[in-house]
Order: C-alpha cells, then sequence, then structure tokens
C-alpha cells in the first residue's frame, strides 16, 4: 500500500457551479469555501501530514476586478475566522507564492504564519498568487546571485516548497484536465486525478474514493 504524506488540490469549477446555479461566479466562490473545511477535515482524519491548496494563480490577476476583489475579501475572511481554531488543531498555514495582496491580507497572512509556525499535525500550504514556472525562475535566479551549482537539489532548495516532500497525488476538480502552471516541478512523480465534480460539489466521499485509488495504484518511480 502507498503511503501518502501529501495531497494537491487545484479547486476548480466554482465559477461554473455559481452560473449552472443561476447565480453569480462569485457565489460559486462562497459555495467552494465549505468544501476547503470538509477536505481539511478529512486530510486530517487520513493522517495525511501536508494539504496544498491551489487559490490564486500568477494567471488569475487576468479575471475582472470583482472577481479578484472578492476572491480576496473571502480568504480574508477565512483566514481571520479559522485561524485561532487552526492553531487549535495544531494546524500550520504556510503561503506558497509572492505575498503582494493589501497591506491589511499580507499582515494577516504574515501573522498566521508565524502564529502557526510550530504547529505539526497538518500543514496547509495555501498556494496564492503562485505560478511555478515563476517559482522556477526565482529559484534559480537566486542560486546565480549566490553562486551555487544549479543542480536539483539546489533548485529544490529554493522554491517555496522547500523541506516539504513532494505531492504523492494531485487532484483537479471541475472536469479539466490540465496542470494551470501548478507545482509543475514537484508534481514529477505525482498520481493525478481528474474529478468530474465541481469543486462546490466534492464531498468527503469523492476524495476518499481518490485516496482509496491512490493507495492501491503501483508506483514505479522508472523502477518496474
Ligand atoms: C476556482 O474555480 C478557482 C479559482 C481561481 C479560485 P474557477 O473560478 O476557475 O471556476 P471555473 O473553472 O471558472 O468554473
Ligand atoms: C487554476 O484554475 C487555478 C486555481 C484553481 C486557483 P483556473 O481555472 O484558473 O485554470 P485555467 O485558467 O482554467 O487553466
Ligand atoms: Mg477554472
Amino acid at each position: 500500500m502507498n503511503t501518502l504524506k501529501h495531497v494537491a488540490i487545484i479547486m476548480d469549477g466554482n465559477g461554473r457551479w455559481g452560473l449552472n446555479k443561476k447565480k453569480s461566479r462569485n457565489f460559486g466562490h462562497k459555495a467552494g469555501i465549505k468544501t476547503v473545511e470538509k477536505i481539511i477535515k478529512e486530510t486530517i482524519k487520513n493522517k495525511i501530514k501536508y494539504l496544498t491548496l491551489f487559490a490564486f494563480s500568477t494567471e488569475n490577476w487576468k479575471r475582472p476586478k470583482n472577481e479578484i476583489k472578492y476572491l480576496f475579501k473571502l480568504l480574508e475572511s477565512f483566514i481571520q475566522e479559522r485561524i485561532i481554531e487552526f492553531n487549535k488543531n495544531n494546524i500550520k498555514l504556510k503561503v506558497i507564492g509572492i505575498k503582494k495582496f493589501s497591506s491589511k491580507l499580507n499582515k494577516l497572512l504574515i501573522e498566521s504564519e508565524k502564529k502557526t509556525k510550530n504547529n505539526n499535525k497538518l500543514q496547509i500550504n495555501l498556494a496564492l498568487n503562485y505560478g511555478a514556472k515563476d517559482e522556477l525562475v526565482r529559484s534559480i535566479k537566486k542560486l546565480v546571485k549566490k553562486k551555487k551549482i544549479i543542480n536539483e537539489k539546489n533548485i529544490s532548495k529554493f522554491l517555496f516548497t522547500e523541506g516539504i516532500p513532494d505531492p504523492d497525488l494531485l487532484i483537479r476538480t471541475g472536469n479539466t484536465r490540465r496542470l494551470s502552471n501548478f507545482l509543475l516541478w514537484q508534481l514529477a512523480y505525482a498520481e493525478i486525478y481528474f474529478e468530474k465534480k465541481l469543486w462546490p460539489d466534492f464531498n468527503e466521499r469523492d476524495y476518499n474514493k481518490i485516496l482509496k485509488k491512490f493507495k492501491s495504484v503501483k508506483r514505479n518511480f522508472g523502477k518496474i
């Protein structure tokens, strides 16, 4: 049976879900928060150590201003409301991506990371303003600046995910089969599951089904 330390999720389909309900895309984003809560709980139940959630990509800045504004408002209230509980539950929060938001949100994120930094039951990596290509360029630039050898170990060391084991499993909801610039380096050997359901409809049962399938897959890592 495969061990499972790290699950990464591309939480896709909120906008379509809202529109399908004859409401707004933002209505879908709001509903998506409930799924985030369910999946965090279930991740803890399954004793998984790392959960990486793609919440906002470097490309998502191309969306309409009102949607971007709403997404960050949701994120801000989610963190404000949950951080004490996260801390109580021994959850560590880490942001991967460049914190270039309002000064209020930047501060909230930095404080939340600081507050939870010694927790060790579950680490949630929140990918915000995250792009894998941007991350790789930054890493290589740092290596050049520090005159370090460019090899796999050193490149990994200067990624946002430094010290975190690579995801064993990637799930993308929303019936779309692409990576959208997410963790391109770290997903080199991940098992990938594309889920038809839109993120707000995804639930604990769907998640557990995927976890079960993952456990019985033969992972080769190049061997036979
Ligand atoms: C959520 O899904 C992902 C975020 C960028 C927050 P989308 O907003 O991409 O929803 P769809 O794919 O348009 O339905
Ligand atoms: C990927 O979803 C980003 C997040 C889930 C945050 P998108 O909906 O932005 O991806 P594309 O643009 O359809 O590839
Ligand atoms: Mg999408």
